[in-house]
């Protein structure tokens, strides 16, 4: 690869589909946070996978790995939509420890605590994503509207989900 190649750096692209600059560069800030909830909720839905214990443990493990996997993809589409919006997407822990309203926890909780942290960390996420449509439907970026739509539709069943296996 020549150095030309190697050297080229340009995370801010500028596409003109209708959106103002500054518009994409507030959604694309948003997305951010929503990014960044969802790379905390997969690494800890991943730890609850593994470290889950107890008569629930089979479902949990099960439902957690469906989950993580999810989140999984999900995270590649939201950062990749950060791109299309001409925007640097955020790429280091510290960055989402900073963006995100999700903490780390790597206690070794029971299992009722470790689905109460998810449905916590699940809802916080859906509270981003909300704050993020609003701007969405505002300015017309139907797109990102629309990926988020389907993105709170999936947590708020994971919720029901979550909150199926304590009953409340
Ligand atoms: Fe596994």
């Amino acid at each position: 690869m020549s150095a030309e190649a190697l050297a080229t750096s340009a995370p801010r692209l500028k596409p003109k589909t209708g959106l103002t600059a500054k518009d994409r560069q507030a959604i694309a800030e948003k997305l951010g946070v929503v990014l960044a909830d969802s790379y905390q909720l997969f690494i800890k839905t991943q730890g609850v996978h593994w470290n889950i214990a107890g008569p629930s443990f089979y479902g949990i493990h099960n439902l957690t790995e469906s989950h993580y996997q999810n989140i999984y993809e999900a995270i590649d589409v939201i950062a990749e939509r950060i791109r299309a919006l001409g925007e640097k997407a955020p790429a280091s822990y510290t960055t989402y420890g900073e963006l995100s309203s999700i903490t780390d926890e790597d206690k070794v909780e029971t299992a009722g605590a470790m689905l109460k942290m998810l449905i916590a960390d699940h809802e916080t996420v859906c509270r981003s994503m909300r704050e993020a449509i609003e701007p969405c439907e505002d300015k017309g970026d139907y797109v990102t509207a629309d990926l988020l739509i389907e993105r709170l539709a999936w947590h708020e069943e994971a919720i029901w989900m979550l909150r199926s296996i304590t009953a409340g």
